[in-house]
């Protein structure tokens, strides 16, 4: 049977959005990237202030958010944030520093978990992010824990960084996987943790093409 909601879940870097990306294209279903959400309410907190940021500056700027997921003829995602194209913005360092922080307030989770369950609603998704499995979408048909070493995703973010012309030092992208991985895993609401009836798959031997291939065939078991 083809599971028509399902959910990846997983920590920073292991490779979950380049993954669901093609796993969606293949199944032919909407992707829908749960971080980049995330991302624009921190790219917005950074319009409006300069960090360190309080929780009432955060709260601020979600009176008036308007985010939009859409895609363009090549697939690509493109991420709006009231009208501003920021799907190359949310990817800086300045977001990433700030999103796990943003990400850990109960009234910003309230907004996007609302947001996601909408987008969902649509049937035939693929859904990614940390408390997908465990909260946005607990009824999903397919769950999916995606993990891999932090020193395997340390290099895989650093080689995607790379490619985007950002000059980092592996080591750094380490401390801020194990930062972010804490954060993410330890904050009050909704931390990042395996469903019980998710199925995990660790990549950190596997190609992308052969951790595509596994979730296809779990999408179509
Ligand atoms: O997957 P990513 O690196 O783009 O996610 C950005 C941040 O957003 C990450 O620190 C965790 C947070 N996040 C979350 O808390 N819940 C989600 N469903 C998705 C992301």
């Amino acid at each position: 049977m083809t599971k028509s909601v399902i959910a990846i879940d997983g920590p920073a870097g292991a490779g979950k959005s380049t993954i669901a990306k093609m796993a969606a294209q293949k199944l032919g279903y909407i992707y829908i990237d749960t971080g980049a959400m995330y991302r624009a309410v921190a790219w917005r907190v950074l319009q409006e202030y300069t960090p360190p940021v309080s929780t009432e500056q955060i709260i601020s700027v979600l009176d008036d958010i308007d985010i939009k997921l859409s895609y363009d003829e090549n697939k690509n995602m493109r991420v709006e944030t009231n009208g501003t194209d920021v799907s190359a913005a949310i990817r800086t360092p300045e977001v990433t520093a700030l999103v796990s922080q943003v990400a850990a307030v109960s009234e910003v989770r309230t907004k996007m978990v609302e947001l996601q369950r909408a987008m969902a609603k649509c049937g035939k998704v693929l859904m990614d992010g940390r408390d997908i499995g465990t909260c946005v979408l607990p009824n999903a048909d397919l769950k999916i824990f995606l993990t891999a070493s932090v020193e395997e995703r340390a290099n895989r973010r650093a080689r995607q960084m790379k490619e985007k012309g950002y000059d980092i030092d592996v080591e750094e992208i380490k401390k801020d996987i194990i930062a972010r991985d804490e954060a993410d895993m330890n904050r009050e609401i909704s931390p990042l943790k395996k469903a019980d009836d998710a199925l995990l798959l660790d990549t950190t031997e596997m190609t992308i093409e052969e951790v595509l291939a596994a979730i296809v065939k779990m999408a179509q078991d």
